[in-house]
């Protein structure tokens, strides 16, 4: 059995199938192939600038003051590291099942199966998180304009205060709470995603636009606003204030990848797919370090803890038409975010389902649409209805947690491939970096210089309520020396170990509850595996 659980697919294959339109006796057609690298650069802006810039960077700011613009770049260092390696893999693999197809040419079937499953937190969980952010900014535009829905249709269980359930009806003496607009934008962003990937092409593109305006427009009229005195100090709160925004920064990243998801759909996945994502990689970074330096010099760091905070810092000049502009283009935002989501999550059910690790009805294709319609409305359900009770922290972490673990198996899957591969034509090509000396030279010098810190990581003094805390980071630790090692006695390439490094050093800065939960996660989707998958499985039944 062991070995079974490493079973791989081969490049040659997966290629061959794609090619044939991916029979193997699959009730499925071929795809629309509309897509260029103008639109995949759209589509990877579309995903990535939502609800992270609008919304949950406001804590990140409120913690770590103007050094979140640092956060900022080293995030977009460690996503640019994934970004070469999932560039590598898309020149490589020019299939739609993203992370979890690359993990089943190189790691095997268990590993494919269990970023598959991680996927899901970065998709479905995570547009649960959009869907909330949305429903928010939703809000503020219709009492912008006089109009307000019952408290209680546009709140969640979490956060409703004593009047809103005083206001509620009850069923049974429960409470009927919900958050309405996330459902309704979750059916209508959904049934675009169900009828075609020219109309959701379209639509991304106008919305992406769009956003891209207004956050240029706020970028050039806030820095006339700036205070440079809200500048100093840097780092109020250390660099550990600043480590704080962690999973909000991350999460306003995640989305380049997604584009990977749509190989099918591409004019040339190979040569395209790898330039949209560093092209929409690039261009939101430079977005984002400009926003967060005007957002924090606009206003004191400390007044920053809000759900809305471009909005906010234009009320707090005395610009409302302009907040009121920026709600309107967040609104439209994360449903750019939203919808490229809900087109990713049902393509990579789609691939699992011709490899027969889910069941057949994931993989059908519409006959008209010629999109994965069951799997479509399947993804509609399981974002639409916890968007109804959920509240958006919880939903944030988890999904930045499982992001960077599915961005560790493709910065490893990398350092597995073979450089040549004779199945492919490739036309991108991850450059090689030696990292024989400068890995193990960098971890040393990076080790001295956050001695200290590190020092107080294992200062055992604080009890097991504080120790327990610094098991990821242990965990951390001991996979830097493991791949330091291998670095220079394997002369891995510099890149992907980076990449792996770095997403691993973020996800140590993620709350440990959120690391109980995703283990727990894993746990469920381990199970589905082996009661459902394990003898499911395609190349099982070849075998
Ligand atoms: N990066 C996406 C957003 O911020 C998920 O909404």
């Amino acid at each position: 059995m062991s070995n079974s659980l490493f079973r791989k697919k081969s490049l040659a294959t997966i290629i061959k199938d794609a090619k044939d339109g991916l029979a193997d006796g699959h009730e499925t057609g071929g795809m629309n192939k509309v897509l260029k690298v103008k639109d995949l650069t759209a589509m990877g802006i579309a995903a990535v600038i939502g609800a992270g810039i609008f919304s949950t960077i406001g804590e990140a700011s409120f913690h770590g003051g103007p050094g979140v613009s640092l956060l900022f770049v080293i995030t977009a260092i460690t996503c640019g590291f994934s970004a070469l390696c999932y560039a590598e893999f898309a020149s490589r693999v020019p299939v739609s099942g993203s992370a979890y197809t690359y993990s089943y040419v190189t790691f095997g079937e268990l590993a494919a199966w269990v970023i598959g499953w991680a996927l899901i937190l970065e998709y479905a969980i995570g547009n649960i998180a959009v869907a909330i952010s949305w429903s928010g900014y939703f809000n503020n535009l219709l009492g912008g304009i006089g109009l307000s829905l019952p408290s209680w249709l546009a709140s969640n269980y979490d956060s409703a205060t004593p009047a809103i359930v005083a206001a509620a009806p009850h069923i049974a003496g429960i409470p009927v709470i919900l958050n309405l607009p996330a459902f309704i934008i979750v059916v209508l962003v959904t049934y675009l995603a169900y009828v075609g990937i020219q109309e959701s092409k379209r639509s991304a593109n106008f919305m992406v636009a769009l956003k891209i305006l207004v956050i240029l427009f706020v970028i050039v009229v806030g820095f006339f606003y700036v205070n440079k005195a809200n500048w100093h100090p840097f780092m109020p709160n250390g660099f550990s204030g600043v480590l704080k925004g962690v999973s909000a920064v991350f999460f306003a990243y995640i989305g380049f990848d997604a584009i990977s998801t749509t190989a099918e759909e591409c004019e040339n996945p190979q040569r395209d797919l790898p330039k949209g994502m560093i092209y929409s990689l690039i261009i939101c970074t430079v977005l984002y370090i400009l926003i967060s330096f005007v957002l924090t010099g606009m206003v004191p760091f400390y007044k920053l803890k809000v759900d809305d905070p471009l909005a906010f810092v234009f009320d707090q000049v005395h610009l409302p038409w302009i907040s009121y502009l920026i709600s309107v283009s967040a609104v439209v935002a994360t449903t750019s975010v939203l919808l490229v989501f809900q087109i990713g999550q049902p393509r990579i059910w789609m691939s699992m389902s011709r490899d027969g690790l889910l069941p057949k009805r994931f993989g059908k294709i519409h006959p008209r649409f010629q999109t994965p319609s069951y799997a479509t409305i399947v993804t509609g359900l399981l974002v639409g209805v916890p968007a109804l009770f959920l509240n958006l922290t919880i939903v944030t972490d988890l999904t930045s947690i499982g992001t960077l673990f599915a961005f560790i198996l493709v910065c490893g899957g990398v350092l597995i491939l073979p450089r040549e591969d004779k199945a492919v034509v490739k036309r991108f090509q991850l450059p090689y970096i030696n990292g024989q000396i400068i890995v193990p030279v960098l971890i040393i010098g990076l080790a001295i210089f956050f001695r200290q810190e590190i020092g107080q990581k294992f200062s055992f003094t604080g009890g097991w309520e504080i120790w327990k805390h610094n098991i990821p980071f242990y965990i951390f630790v001991l996979v830097t020396l493991i791949m330091t090692m291998m670095s220079a006695t394997r002369k891995l390439s510099l890149i992907p170990v980076l990449g792996m490094l770095s997403c691993f050093y973020l996800m140590t800065e993620i709350a440990l509850k959120n690391w109980i939960v995703f283990s727990i996660w894993l746990a469920i989707g381990l199970t589905i595996y082996f009661l459902y998958s394990y003898s499911h499985s395609k190349l099982g039944k070849k075998a």
